[in-house]
């Protein structure tokens, strides 16, 4: 109440101040009017008379003087007339004024010494009236006597005060609509919104909702409304992570858990919460194009697998690019979101690229360039200058984003992958405070191989603007060393695993990035439930199944895979109609030509060998080319016999740790390819070449034909090596390294 007072009270003495003015100005101009109106009839009256008055006056004919004055007695605002002899006697008067005479009038003898016309106000008892005489003259200009007529002017007073009375009515009128419109003005502007903005917090804090943004709006409100959502997204993310905290205690202590990364993160980071970046994001809301149904999903991401449960653990805001089409849809005004969004954990916050952005950075220079470069399978990596100079410009992008989510002191940044190779040196330049360290998810090629690259000086300088870069394996940090010291100009300590350039020093470690492995536990009623309905539907009972997961990359040997299971299946016909392969395959880079023609060689050679051994009821690929959920691969992983990895080279492989961590009955093998990280922890998988055709079809003969309590020993290994080297582990070493580092 007391700010709508303060609002309108300004307004109204304005208002009431003008009228008030304007109505003195009305009312004196009125009145001028009025008296000139007045003075006009008057003369004119008294004009008219100078005639007959002049012959009653010079008949001395009295019987016509109190006629004509009495002609006046009926007359409204016209009172009389009064008749003067020569000498100013009071000849005739009207009846109605006759105590006019009574009245001291001392202009007369003026006006007949004069000769003048007079017009004056005067009091008659308690009433004003107007009079005005005229000189009635002969031929000769001899006064004869005078002519005066009064009028009433009290008409004028009820005239004036009518006026005034109509002016205060519009003012109390206009009081009471200002002060009406201004109350809803006032309600509608601020009350109803702070109201709403109000409402969507409470409701946005106790879940009530997920709306991430009460309502659009601009100017100064909406930069309020904007901080607000701020907090209230970091919030209910932070309550989260605090609820939280009692429930997963760890069952076993001497495991990395989330919950002992959490105290790690606590003691380490303190109030400088995490912000990781990548360059794709853990959560694409998308709309099916057919029912218009938007669906939020989990991409087929092996650094979505290994970051999303650390930022579950840990809270903090992953800087990713907003990539699905119905994105836009599921952010506030800061482009922020809670995830995983049943469940918010942490905040994802999405950066908008334009086409030409997304074609030049991430197909071009990222896809066609540098995955090509790092892995070794023969793909001619394609560098072009619009590319690299849109890679730049989406990498500085990407930096702006990250510069406004820096806490002031001591900020952490940890950057994913091979995206953002300058993304570091752009945040320094403004926050050289910042601690930054990249994980390169893919290998690393020899210098030879990377020396190919026309922006390699670029590149390199880019990287060492870090202060610690982290590979998979040993292997890959040593390529990187050796790259560096033959490319560029800077001291490799090999002692301490760094590379220094001037004063900067970037620490170069391996750390084997893995899964959640324990969370893995019981085999729960529903997954029993879609185990058999997935043997049902696909006609799996009795067969040995084997199963292998991914993006359909050049990289991942899928082609090489199918030839092994064809050679396989000729080598060994005793397993025709025994045996079936399930594929899950889900598109990738499909605007990437090489890409595109692969997924046309994959369905062709599918097509081929099924129709090769087919025979009505049977046949050996069962080819589901999609996107599965993580919750929708875990049945095909638990009810796979073995599970088939054939990378030509890959820098981890969490699908080969993903099947280990979901076989909890250990009845599973795994073949695994030589050529990836994963290779180097899963030694009892049974490890192949997959460019050798013929040894890789044994090796699916091996697998099935491994007694059943080898296959146990084997897996509960391997079992043991995942959930020991866990992604808790794997991000508890890189917190420590990077924490060790931090600046004071
Ligand atoms: O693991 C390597 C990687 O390139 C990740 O960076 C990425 O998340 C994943 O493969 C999937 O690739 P994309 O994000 O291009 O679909």
């Amino acid at each position: 109440m007391k700010r709508v007072l303060l609002f309108i009270l300004p307004i109204l003495i304005i208002v009431t101040l003008s009228f008030t003015i304007f109505g003195i100005m009305q009312v004196k101009f009125t009145e001028e009017r009025l008296m000139d109106d007045l003075k006009r009839k008057a003369r004119t009256v008294d004009e008219s008379l100078e005639l007959s008055a002049r012959y009653i006056l010079r008949d001395n004919d009295l019987k016509s003087a109190n006629r004509l004055v009495e002609s006046f007695q009926n007359r409204e605002r016209l009172q009389g007339c009064v008749i003067y002899d020569k000498n100013g006697q009071i000849l005739a008067i009207t009846k109605r004024i006759s105590d006019w005479k009574n009245k001291e009038k001392p202009y007369i003898s003026d006006i007949l010494t004069t000769k003048n016309s007079r017009g004056t106000l005067e009091k008659f008892g308690y009433y004003s009236v107007y009079s005005y005489i005229l000189p009635v003259l002969d031929d000769e200009e001899n006064v004869l006597g005078l002519v005066e007529v009064i009028y009433d002017t009290s008409y004028l007073f009820t005239t004036l005060t009518e006026l005034w009375r109509r002016i205060s009515i519009s003012l109390i009128i206009l009081i009471l609509a200002i002060t009406l419109v201004a109350s809803l003005i006032q309600r509608q502007i601020f009350i109803l919104p702070v109201r709403r903005l109000t409402q969507w917090f409470m409701h946005f804090q106790k879940g009530e909702t997920e709306k991430l943004r009460p309502f659009e709006e601009k100017g100064e409100f909406g930069k309020l409304i904007s901080e607000v959502e701020q907090v209230a997204l970091s919030l209910r993310v932070a309550r989260k992570v605090v609820t939280e905290d009692a429930h997963v205690r760890v069952q076993n202590e001497g495991l990395w858990t989330e919950s002992k990364l959490k105290d790690l993160v606590r003691a380490k980071l303190g109030e400088n919460a995490l912000v990781v970046v990548s360059n794709r994001e853990p959560y694409l809301h998308i709309t099916d194009e057919v029912t218009g149904i938007v669906k939020c999903t989990r991409p087929a991401s092996g650094v979505v697998t290994a970051i999303d449960p650390i930022l579950r653990a840990c809270g903090g805001t992953w800087i990713a690019h907003g990539a699905a089409n119905a994105d836009r849809k599921f952010v506030n005004s800061k482009n922020k979101l809670g995830v995983p969004p049943e469940d918010t954990r942490y905040i994802l916050k999405r950066v908008w690229l334009s086409k030409e952005e997304e074609n030049g950075y991430y197909y071009g220079f990222s896809n066609e360039g540098l995955w090509p470069l790092c892995h070794i399978t023969h793909t001619r990596p394609i560098f072009r200058e619009t590319d690299w100079l849109m890679y730049k410009k989406v990498n500085q992008k990407f930096a702006d984003s990250v510069l406004e989510e820096l806490p002031a002191k001591n900020p952490f940044v940890f950057i994913q992958d091979y995206h953002f190779t300058l993304l570091a040196k752009f945040i320094k330049e403004k926050r050289p405070d910042a601690t930054i360290a990249l994980f390169w998810h893919i290998p690393w090629p020899n210098p030879e191989s990377f020396a190919i690259c026309p922006y390699q000086k670029e590149i390199l300088e880019g990287m060492l603007s870090c202060d610690l870069i982290g590979f998979h394996v040993q292997f890959h940090c040593n390529n990187f060393l050796d790259t560096t010291n033959r490319l560029i100009e800077c001291r490799v300590d090999t002692e301490k695993f760094s590379v220094v350039r001037g004063n900067k020093e970037t620490l170069v470690r391996a750390f084997p990035i893995s899964v959640d492995g324990y969370t893995y536990g019981k085999t729960s009623k529903s997954e029993t439930d879609q185990i058999n309905k997935i043997r049902k539907d696909l006609e799996l009972e009795n067969k040995i199944t084997a199963v292998s997961v991914e993006r359909i990359d050049y990289t991942k040997g899928i082609i090489e895979r199918i030839l092994a299971i064809d050679r396989f299946l000729e080598k060994y016909p005793q397993y025709k109609n025994r045996f079936v392969f399930i594929q899950l395959a889900a598109p990738s880079r499909i605007h990437i030509k090489r890409y595109h023609e692969l997924i046309g060689e994959i369905d062709e050679l599918v097509e081929k060998v099924n129709w090769k051994y087919s025979d009505g009821n049977w046949k050996p690929i069962i080819y589901l080319k999609r996107h599965f959920s993580p919750e929708e691969i875990r049945p095909y992983y638990m009810l796979g016999d073995f599970c088939i990895v054939s990378s030509l080279h890959d820098g981890m492989n969490l699908v080969a740790k993903e099947y280990v961590a979901s076989k909890n009955n250990s009845n599973g093998a795994l073949i695994l390819s030589c050529f990836t990280g994963a290779s180097r922890e899963l030694t009892d998988a049974i490890q192949i070449n997959p460019y050798s055709i013929e040894e890789f079809a044994d090796a699916i003969k091996f697998a099935i034909e491994m007694p059943l309590e080898e296959k146990r020993k084997r897996m509960e290994n391997m079992r043991k090596v995942v959930a020991e080297n866990n992604v808790y582990l794997w991000a508890a070493n890189i917190i420590s390294e990077l924490t060790g580092l931090k600046k004071t």
